[in-house]
């Protein structure tokens, strides 16, 4: 698996694409979209997600996992789900196509701040939200990049997404993080050198 392939709305994946190395991880936001709550991701990924929840719960915050490898079928679902409610031209630019979208690697993943509501478990997230604020910071160094920062929608496709996290190992992730670049433009700054 390379840690550092791009999908994007160039770079697809087939529809028979299926990640190795995938694991099953738990989390406590309720469905909304999965239809049997498993979440699947990548083996490191997995494993540095949890260091990292475990350093947001250590400050006292509670974050957890909505959405993590999707199929391509999966995927499908989901745009046609978007496109019913939002109309294409908006879907387009928050919702990849089904072979578009890198949750198809297993290496990225959505997290949300979780909180309880009229005893109920809730979700949710936003750059205001000190969950961001702490999250934006030190992904990094469990080698998460925001894979969809704002102002880079012309670069990456897609508005500004604080949830969505993409697994790069730590020194991809340290070097995006510091020059404020996205992964399209290292990838393209490796090429050029
Ligand atoms: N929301 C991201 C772009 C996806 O659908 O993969
Ligand atoms: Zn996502």
């Amino acid at each position: 698996m390379d840690l550092l392939m791009i999908v994007n709305k160039e770079n697809r994946l087939s529809k028979k694409f299926v990640p190795i190395d995938l694991v099953e991880i738990k989390t406590i936001i309720p469905g909304s979209v999965e239809v049997d709550r498993k979440i699947y991701l990548n083996k490191i990924v997995a494993d540095k997600w949890l260091e990292l929840k475990k350093y947001v719960e250590k400050l006292g915050y509670k974050i957890d996992i909505s959405s993590g490898y999707r199929s391509y079928e999966y995927q499908e679902k989901l745009f046609n789900k978007f496109i019913s409610k939002k109309g294409l031209e908006q879907t387009l630019k928050i919702a990849a196509l089904p072979g578009a979208s890198e949750h198809q690697t297993g290496l990225c993943f959505d997290y949300e701040k979780v909180y309880i509501e009229d005893d109920k478990i809730k979700s949710s997230l936003n750059e205001l939200d000190i969950e961001y604020k702490i999250v934006k910071d030190v992904a990094y160094k469990y080698g998460f990049i925001i894979r969809y920062p704002k102002n880079k929608e012309e670069i990456t496709g897609y508005k500004f997404e604080p949830w969505h996290l993409r697994y790069v190992g730590y020194e991809v992730a340290k070097n995006i993080y510091e020059n404020d670049i996205t992964l399209e433009e290292y990838k393209s700054k490796i090429l050029i050198k």
